[in-house]
C-alpha cells in the first residue's frame, strides 16, 4: 500500500508519497477498497497548513474523498466484492488502499467517469441549495467564486430551483466558466475582491435574498452589506481566510441574517449521506447537473495538485490516481 503523508504542517513540499504497512482485513461492518482516485479539496490544503476548525497534528495522510472498488468485506456488509463505491468523509484518502466503515460508502455506476463520481463538491452544493431555503423561483442569489468546483455546481443547483444567480470570479476567463455553469450575471471582482457596488447596481439597490460566501475574510463583510431586507448570508468556506466577526447590531436595520455551516453536519443521520449522494447522481443522470472539468495527478505529485489550487488558476476538480 502507498499513501501520501504530510510530514510536518506547512507548504506543499511537506507532501510525500511513502510505502505504508500492508492494509489489514476488514472486520464486521467494514470494507477494504482499492482506490481508483482520491479527490483533492480545499479542506486538504487547510489541514496541510494546520489551519481551520478541522486542524490536526502532523504526520497524517490527507484526503477525505475518493472512488474505488471493494476488494474485501467484513461480516454483515451487504456490498459485494468488485462493486464500485464512492466516499466523501474518510480520513487518509490519499492512499492506494483503505479500510473504512461500509456505511461511509455509496455504490456508484461503473458507466460514469471518475470526475462524475467524486461527490464532495456536488454534495456540498446539494446541501447548500437545500438547507438554507426554500429557494423560490426568481429569488436573487449570490455565489462567490462561482467558477470553483463548489461554485459551478451550486450555480447549477440554484438555477435548477429557479433562482436568478449572480456569480463572482477573479478573472474574465473564470467568468466564462461561471456563465457556462448557468450564472445569469457574473461580476469580475478581480484580485481585490470588489463586487458590492456592482451587485447593488445589478439589483437596483435592493441586494440579494441569499448569498453563499466560501471566500471568507476578503468578502464576507461586503456580502452582508449586499443583502436585501431579511436576506441571509451563508458563510461556507475560508478560501481567503476566516470571515470577520459581525455584530448583531450591524444586521438590525435591514433585518438580515448570518448563517454558517458545513456539509459534515448534514451527513450524520442514518441514510442522510446516501440520500444526498443519490440526489447528485440523479441530477447527473438526468443531465441537468454537469460535474466540472477534472484534472488527474499521479499520487506522487500531490504537492503539484495543492500548488495548483493555491495558485487560484484552476477551475474544476483535481484528483490523484495511484
Ligand atoms: N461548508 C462546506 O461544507 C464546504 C464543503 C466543501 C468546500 N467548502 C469550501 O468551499 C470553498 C471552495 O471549495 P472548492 O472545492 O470549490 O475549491 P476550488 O475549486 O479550489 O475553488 C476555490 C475558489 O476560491 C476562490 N478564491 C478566492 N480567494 C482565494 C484565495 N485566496 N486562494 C484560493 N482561492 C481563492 C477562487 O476563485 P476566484 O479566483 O474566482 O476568486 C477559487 O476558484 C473552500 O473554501 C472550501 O473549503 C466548504
Amino acid at each position: 500500500m502507498q499513501r501520501v503523508i504530510v510530514q510536518a504542517l506547512g507548504g506543499p513540499e511537506q507532501l510525500l508519497l511513502e510505502s505504508g504497512p500492508e492494509v489489514r482485513q476488514p472486520v464486521a461492518g467494514e470494507v477494504l477498497v482499492d482506490v481508483e482516485a482520491a479527490g483533492v479539496n480545499f479542506l486538504d490544503i487547510n489541514l496541510r497548513k494546520g489551519a481551520g476548525v478541522h486542524a490536526m497534528p502532523a504526520p497524517f495522510t490527507p484526503g477525505l474523498e475518493g472512488v474505488g472498488r471493494i476488494r474485501a468485506v467484513g461480516v454483515g456488509v451487504s456490498l459485494i466484492v468488485g462493486q464500485r463505491v464512492a466516499w466523501i468523509n474518510v480520513r487518509g484518502s490519499y492512499a492506494t488502499q483503505l479500510v473504512m466503515k461500509a456505511d461511509l460508502v455509496v455504490p456508484v455506476p461503473d458507466s460514469l467517469a471518475i470526475s462524475q463520481v467524486l461527490l464532495f463538491q456536488a454534495m456540498t452544493a446539494q446541501y447548500l441549495a437545500t438547507e438554507y431555503g426554500p429557494i423560490e423561483p426568481g429569488d436573487h442569489v449570490l455565489v462567490h467564486a462561482a467558477a470553483g468546483g463548489v461554485g459551478q455546481l451550486l450555480v447549477q443547483w440554484l438555477k435548477h430551483l429557479g433562482a436568478w444567480v449572480v456569480g463572482t470570479t477573479s478573472s474574465e476567463e473564470k467568468a466564462e466558466v461561471a456563465r457556462a455553469a448557468g450564472a445569469d450575471v457574473v461580476i469580475n471582482y478581480g484580485r481585490d475582491y470588489r463586487f458590492l457596488d456592482e451587485l447593488m447596481r445589478l439589483t437596483h439597490g435592493r441586494g440579494v435574498d441569499l448569498a453563499f460566501d466560501s471566500v471568507g475574510a476578503a468578502t464576507f463583510a461586503n456580502t452582508v452589506k449586499g443583502l436585501a431586507r431579511g436576506g441571509m448570508a451563508v458563510c461556507c468556506g475560508v478560501s481567503s481566510g476566516p470571515a470577520p466577526a459581525i455584530s448583531p447590531a450591524e444586521l438590525t436595520t435591514r433585518c438580515t441574517r448570518i448563517a454558517a455551516g458545513s456539509l459534515f453536519s448534514y451527513i450524520v443521520e442514518p441514510g442522510e449521506f446516501q440520500l444526498r449522494a443519490a440526489s447528485v447522481i440523479e441530477g447527473i443522470e438526468a443531465g441537468w447537473l454537469r460535474m466540472p472539468e477534472a484534472t488527474a495527478y499521479p499520487m506522487a505529485s500531490a504537492a503539484d495538485a495543492h500548488r495548483a489550487i493555491e495558485s487560484r488558476l484552476t477551475h474544476g476538480k483535481l484528483y490523484l490516481v495511484p
